[in-house]
């Protein structure tokens, strides 16, 4: 099975989407998507989130549409029957990574700390989340985690936001970041899709700044 790593498409910047309808989602879909970003992660924490994955992949067969919020073996399998690509979890457990080790897809297990670390790495896994990743220590705790770690890299997400993200992309350890500052709650509401193209767009010049 490919890492995750591999299927992220382009910048590794990958924003967190949460739809109270499927029409909502798509809407935030074609944001992002006009923005040039190809990453999305559907939350698991409304009711439209299954039905919004096998949407979202339909309508933009470009893009690489995964599910987030996965706590249990069962949400896996829910996630993955709805078309996702990718699973995403807050924290891990023995159970957990049992399911979503058998799930078929490419995922990123959430971790806080070294013990979750070392737990997900006893399943051979090289490629994990770090959530929150503010609250945790953010980037220097990052920075001291890749002494201890030193073939992890991490996707952190938790308190990121435009004026951050380099902070956390700059780090050799990090291969990818992830957040809901680009899909921000007011703007769905407001149904301001243009600015939410313009946050991912920024967003995306962001890293693009990172490059030499
Ligand atoms: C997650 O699911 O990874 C977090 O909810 C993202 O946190 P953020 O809303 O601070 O970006």
């Amino acid at each position: 099975m490919k890492g995750i790593k591999h299927i992220v498409k382009g910048a590794p910047i990958l924003p967190i989407l949460q739809a109270d309808s499927v029409e909502q989602a798509l809407n935030i879909a074609k944001a992002v998507e006009a923005s040039g970003l190809k990453n999305l992660e559907v939350v698991r924490r409304t009711d439209a989130a299954a039905a919004s994955v096998t949407a979202i992949r339909e309508a933009f067969p470009d893009m690489v549409v995964g599910m987030g919020t996965v706590l249990s073996p069962e949400h896996a399998k829910e996630a993955v029957e709805a078309g996702s690509q990718f699973l995403v979890t807050p924290t891990v457990s023995p159970r957990l990574l049992d399911g979503l080790m058998s799930s078929g897809v490419p995922f990123i297990p959430g971790t806080s700390n070294p013990a979750d670390i070392l737990m997900a790495s006893e399943y051979g896994l090289t490629e994990l989340k770090f959530f929150p990743a503010h609250l945790s220590g953010g980037a220097p705790m990052l920075k001291a985690l890749g002494g201890i770690f030193q073939n992890i890299s991490f996707c952190p997400t938790g308190g990121i936001s435009g004026s951050n993200l380099n902070d956390y992309l700059s780090l050799k350890n990090v291969f990818a970041v992830g957040g809901s500052w680009m899909i921000p709650s007011d703007m769905v509401k407001a149904e301001n899709w243009q600015g939410i193209t313009d946050t991912c767009k920024q967003a995306l010049e962001a890293f693009e700044g990172l490059r030499p």
